[in-house]
This record gives C-alpha cells, structure tokens and sequence, in this order.
C-alpha cells in the first residue's frame, strides 16, 4: 500500500500528540512529536546555563548547537522517547520551566534549522506522523495530509493543568492558562516559521469532541489519501 506523509500543526495542547500516536500506530506509521526536539534543546540550554538568571544566551546556544545529538528510541512498550546526547529527557523536557522557555528558543533560525534537517531525514520514507507548529508548513509543505488542530485557551490549559497536577506538579490554573496564550502568542508572531494553518490544511477544531470522535474523523481523511480517493 502506499505511503503518505501526515503532518498535524496547531496550538499548544490540542492533543495533537494523542492523535497523532494513535494515527501512527493504527497505520503502522513512524510517530514524531517535533515540539519534544525543541523542548530537548531548551532543556540542554537550561542544563549548560545558557538560561541563566532568567536571561537566554542565543549566541553561545548557538555555537554549541553541533554538541547536540538527539534521537527518539522506542521504550519497552512501543513509546518513542526523546534522547538527548544519550540520555532519555522523556520527562525531564516536560517541566514547566521548561515549556516556559520553549517558545523563545523555537524562534531561533539556527535551532529551527538544524531541528528542519532532521526532521527531513526522519520523514524521507514517507509513512511518517509528524505533529508540530510548521510541518504543513515549512517541513513538509507536500504532505498528502495536513491537519491544523485547535481548541480554545481555556480548555486547552483545562487539560495541560489536569496532566501537570496528575504528575503532581505544584501549579495553578491560571499560571497554566497564561503560559499557554504566551506560547501561542510567540508561535505565531516569530519572523521564523511563524505557527500558520497552511492553505490546504484541514481544521478541527476539538473544543468540544471526544478522542474517538477525532481520531475517526482523522483516520477516515489518511484512508481517503492512502486509497488515493483525494
Ligand atoms: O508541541 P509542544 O507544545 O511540545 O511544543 C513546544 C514548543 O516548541 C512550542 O511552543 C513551539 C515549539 N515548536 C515549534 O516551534 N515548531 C515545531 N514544529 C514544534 C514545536
């Protein structure tokens, strides 16, 4: 059967990732979550002090950028999880501090760059998922499929606040609330790869859907490209 590219782009916490994965795993799919990349490299910044007492050192990020290696590995149940120079930052790149310096460092060109040139390898083969903010747009601009997710601020802080506290992260609604409009705000607005719905992106607005819904929805629109009906 033919493969296809589907590349998912979108707001911060639409669950992209969910459907995505299961996209991947229905279809036998590679997964990529691309904004684990990004976190894994703010996370390397936050580790080398190129954070430092809440100031970002870009140049010095960017002369050690060659230091960073970064791969997914599958875990013992079937997970990719993201590595950074080795070690498995799975759930170190989740943090607050970390989601809270991830914008400004995506809007980096060098980062971007290096991050794009992976991501390419990663989806040479075609039978790729990729989710992100610039797939449709800037990574793989010919996918077959592109999804553009959305899902109003409130209820998206709704489910990254329930996820946080289930970790028991000591966090409240509000400061989840307002990191998740800063991040849009930065995503769409940075001169570089700005978050853009492409123009023959597909919306789904899930404010209001459950999962199955979704992923059916979704899975119907990879079938119709695979089956080249579209
Ligand atoms: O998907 P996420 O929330 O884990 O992504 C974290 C950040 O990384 C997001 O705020 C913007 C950035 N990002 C990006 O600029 N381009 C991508 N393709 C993926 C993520």
């Amino acid at each position: 059967m033919r493969k296809i590219t589907i590349a998912i782009d979108g707001y911060s916490s639409t669950g992209k990732s969910t459907v995505a994965k299961q996209l991947a795993d229905w279809l036998g799919y590679v997964y990529v979550d691309s904004g684990a990349m990004y976190r894994a490299v703010t996370l390397y910044a936050l580790q080398n002090e190129f954070i430092y007492n809440n100031e970002l050192y870009v140049e010095n990020l960017v002369a050690a950028l060659p230091e960073i290696s970064l791969e997914f590995k599958k875990s013992e149940t079937g997970k990719a999880e993201m590595y950074l120079n080795g070690v498995n930052v799975a759930k170190a790149i989740r943090t607050m501090e970390v989601s809270e310096w991830v914008s400004p460092i995506a809007t980096i060109p060098e980062v971007r760059r290096k991050l794009v040139k992976l991501q390419h390898a990663m989806g040479e083969h075609k039978g790729v998922v990729m989710d992100g903010r610039d797939i449709g747009t800037v990574v793989f601009p010919n996918a077959e499929l592109k999804i553009f997710m959305n899902a109003s601020a409130r209820e998206r802080a709704g489910r990254r606040f329930k996820e946080l506290q289930e970790r028991g992260d000591k966090v409240t609604f509000e400061e989840v609330l307002e990191n998740v409009t800063e991040r849009d705000r930065i995503d769409t607005t940075r001169e570089d790869s700005p978050l853009r719905k492409a123009k023959d992106a597909i919306e789904i607005d899930n404010s209001e859907m459950n999962l199955d819904d979704q992923f059916h929805t979704i899975l119907q629109l990879a079938k119709d490209r695979i089956a080249g009906r579209v």
